[in-house]
């Protein structure tokens, strides 16, 4: 469930009419809604409690500080996977103790800055790596806590480009390995072992490869106790899907995932950490666009947008689906014709939709990406010089602009020119 609904004939985000933003932000823009990212991170609380638990939010998905600051004032964790992630949670007030650094190749540099300023956890994913946090922490002279990320070689179903459990995935060390990696952690001056950490992949429509995951780390659990390791934390990851389209999918419930986690692992008696991105913030933020031209095409209509593939680039690098609804609200009954939904950016890949059935648009109509919230406006980029795209957040009645369209003038100033030239 979102809070962005029709009312009075237009689309609003909570109590903000998102004509309204666009009259004053100017298009096109990503507005997220808060009592939305509130609601989706209280779904995982009420899914994992009774258990100690820590939901760690994947800021990759969305790293907005004022978006970090709203999960972190309501006790969320967070998850990064870089040194600017990692500054990004500390300056929305994460504590260190909140804050879990995943990644498949940290830096030494990133090590130091995340030992000084305070850390939960390093989920290693090698042993070089493993051997340099260790150097690094006896240098500041600590100890690093770590959890080790095993590769369960587990077919998580998703879109190949996103998929991280299976063997051949870059990801983590293989689980048939894992206890020799322990014991050599355990060898490590520098390393306090904490747990063990899995993450399979994103956008899960099923928990059946979770399921097989967490069942493969429980038996490694028990593995590793009987080894001497201290296994008092379990991190899982994230992935969990969520509905794209209206209609036909129905992702499994933090509910049930809950449920399944307490099955697999409830009797471990483990803390529980989850790294959820997509759930919290996908369907919290939309992006909206307005109409250009509508151009006729051979046999089809183009509905050309001032939003692009630098923008979202979703559609064109995953061939990922995302709804497309007007912002005035169409009558009921309306007449819908097919368009091409497409960007200004000079590749035929900037292309949102083929043959997507719309209400009839015009110049100067306003549309809305639905579902754009997550590895949306942090995957912008400023292909063909398009200045990077705006976020908006609405609470209740009140929006605020919580990053600016960036001026030409600074774009420009970006760029040096050598004193040779
Ligand atoms: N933890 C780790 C270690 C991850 O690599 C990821 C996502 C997450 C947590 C969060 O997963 P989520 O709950 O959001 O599924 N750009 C792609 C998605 C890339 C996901 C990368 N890792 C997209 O637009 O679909």
């Amino acid at each position: 469930m979102d809070h962005f609904l029709y009312r009075n004939g237009h689309l609003h985000a909570e109590g903000v009419a998102l004509s309204d933003i666009a009259a004053n932000v100017g298009t096109p823009f990503y507005c997220y809604s808060a009592a939305t990212l509130t609601r989706h991170y209280q779904l995982f609380k009420e899914a994992l409690a009774p258990m100690d638990n820590l939901v760690c939010f994947a800021i990759k998905s969305l790293s907005n500080v004022a978006v970090l600051k709203l999960l972190g004032d309501l006790g969320a964790g967070m998850d990064v996977v870089s040194m600017g992630e990692y500054l990004r949670a500390k300056a929305a007030g994460v504590p260190g103790e909140r804050i879990v650094f995943s990644g498949v190749g940290k830096t030494r540099e990133e090590m130091r800055v995340a030992l000084e300023g305070g850390i939960r956890q390093f989920n290693v994913e090698s042993e070089p790596e493993m051997r340099a946090l260790s150097e690094v922490a006896v240098s500041l002279g600590v100890k690093a806590p770590i959890a080790v990320r095993v590769n369960p070689d587990v077919d998580a179903k998703t879109h190949e480009k996103i998929a991280t459990g299976k063997s051949e995935n870059k990801f983590g060390i293989p689980i048939a390995r894992a206890r020799e990696v322990y014991a050599e952690a355990a060898r490590l001056p520098g390393l306090e072992v904490v747990g063990i950490d899995v993450h399979i992949g994103s956008q899960l429509v099923d928990l059946e490869p979770f399921e097989q995951a967490f069942q493969k780390v429980a038996d490694l659990t028990l593995a590793l106790r009987a080894d001497g390791h201290t296994i008092r934390r379990l991190d899982l990851g994230g992935g969990l899907g969520i509905p794209y389209t209206r209609s036909n999918e129905a992702p499994p419930l933090p509910l049930d995932y809950g449920a399944m986690v307490k099955r697999t692992l409830g009797h471990l008696g483990c803390e529980i950490e989850i790294e959820p991105g997509r759930l919290i913030s996908g369907n919290s933020g939309v992006l909206v666009s307005s109409v250009i031209y509508v151009k006729n095409g051979e046999g089809r209509d183009f509905l050309i947008l001032d939003a692009a593939m630098n923008d979202l680039v979703r559609p064109s690098m995953y061939g990922a689906h995302h709804d497309i609804v007007a912002v005035a609200e169409p009558a009921p009954g309306a007449p819908t014709v097919p368009f091409d939904v497409v960007g200004p950016v000079c590749e035929t890949g900037d292309t949102f939709a083929k043959a997507r059935d719309l209400p009839l648009l015009a110049e100067g109509d306003l549309v809305a990406f639905r579902s754009a919230g997550a590895y949306g406006a942090v995957m912008a980029n400023e292909y063909n010089t398009r200045p990077l795209v705006p976020e908006v957040l609405v609470k209740d009645d009140h929006f605020a602009v919580i990053r600016e369209r960036p001026s030409y003038d600074e774009i420009l100033k970006r760029d040096k020119l050598p004193e040779w030239l």
